[in-house]
């Protein structure tokens, strides 16, 4: 329906997109190619909103000046990879109060029984003693953010395939009850890459907090750990390079070989047929060093005028306020909350 998008956007023509990434953990090459890559590519096809998600950060377990000091390095690593701030709006979600305000509101449309389904928090909470409400709750948050903003389209990596179909779900739900107010958002996925694993246990996604050291390729690794973390990448006993449901490890090789050169995965399996599995990853390493090698360098950069950063966070909020405002003042509206 163009509903929502005629009333509550100011150019209801352009396509909306919106994604979020959160600021705690080291970023990774599984969120280069789910998240930042998708980012910079997106945004040159519409109006577009990117979220540094740090209200998302406190759910688990974290320290206070590490917030604070990588919310500004993901900034920097978001401009160092592509993020133009004049073009999009990039922003820090806590710095646009209506993000806490849509979640609580939208708790009263979002099931209480699907929040337990979620994998993440089923996953999560099984590993620590603490679990947080906010950790049950996240999903209703990132719902929130995204609707928001009248999104379209939302560029995520495969994990995140859950908490979308519930951002939905809270749409659908709402747009029922309450008249036709949200956008009902559709996912984007990148072609080739949305699941990266772990080098170490393939089976696994690749994650600062889930996976194992020696299998997460972090974007500010020096080269020669990129390296070495590639040679030992584990494989099968087989030595074959092709793709296969019985070839996880070869099959994510694959996968990033053909991002990071932008070669086909077929075009892969058919350059090394009968090469056998030591040159292919050591293949692997050399083209993800070259891939991260100007990220790392610009990141350095950006990441050392402070200032600028935090000159140029305020405006992203201030952006980001003005489109968000028409949306939450709807919601609140149509809730039947008076407006003095
Ligand atoms: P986060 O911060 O864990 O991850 C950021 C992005 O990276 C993708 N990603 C991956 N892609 C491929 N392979 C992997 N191994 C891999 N690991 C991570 C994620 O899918 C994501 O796109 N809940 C979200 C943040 C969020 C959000 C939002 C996203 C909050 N609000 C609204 C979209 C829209 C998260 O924790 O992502």
């Amino acid at each position: 329906s163009c509903g929502p998008r005629r009333v509550l956007r100011h150019n209801p023509t352009s396509m909306r997109v919106f994604s979020g990434i959160q600021p705690t953990g080291d970023k990774h090459l599984g969120n280069l190619i789910g998240g930042f890559r998708q980012y910079a590519r997106t945004q040159e096809e519409g109006e577009a909103f990117f979220c540094i998600v740090d209200l998302h950060s406190i759910t688990v377990d974290y320290d206070p000046q590490d917030l604070h000091d990588r919310t500004l390095d993901l900034y920097a690593m978001l401009l160092a990879t592509g993020l133009d701030p004049e073009r999009s709006t990039v922003f820090a979600q806590s710095h646009v109060t209506a993000h806490a305000e849509a979640a609580w509101l939208l708790s009263a449309v979002t099931s209480y029984g699907q929040l337990g389904r979620m994998t993440q928090f089923k996953d999560k909470s099984e590993q620590r003693e603490f679990v947080s409400a906010g950790l049950f709750t996240y999903p209703v948050l990132m719902a929130g953010d995204i609707l928001l903003y009248q999104t379209d389209v939302v560029p995520i990596g495969d994990d995140q395939r859950q908490h979308l179909e519930l951002a939905r779900d809270v749409a659908a739900r709402f747009n029922a009850r309450f008249g036709e107010t949200f956008v009902v958002p559709e996912a984007v996925y990148p072609e080739v890459g949305a699941r990266i694993m772990d080098l170490q246990e393939p089976t696994r996604k690749m994650s600062t907090t889930g996976g194992t050291a020696q299998g997460t390729v972090r974007l500010l690794d020096e080269p020669d750990a990129i390296r070495k973390k590639f040679r030992s990448a584990v494989t099968d006993s087989g030595r074959e390079v092709r793709r296969g449901d019985d070839k996880p490890g070869v099959s994510n090789l694959i996968d990033i070989l053909s991002v990071a050169t932008g070669r086909t995965p077929e075009a892969i399996e058919a350059d090394y047929d009968g090469a056998g599995y030591g040159q292919f990853k050591a293949d692997v390493g050399e083209a993800v060093v070259e891939l991260v090698a100007p990220v790392q360098a610009r990141y350095a950069e950006l990441r050392a005028d402070e200032g600028e950063l935090l000159r140029l966070l305020a405006r992203g909020a201030e952006k980001a306020r003005v489109a968000a405002a028409p949306t939450l003042a709807a919601m609140y509206e149509r809730m039947g909350f008076v407006r003095a």
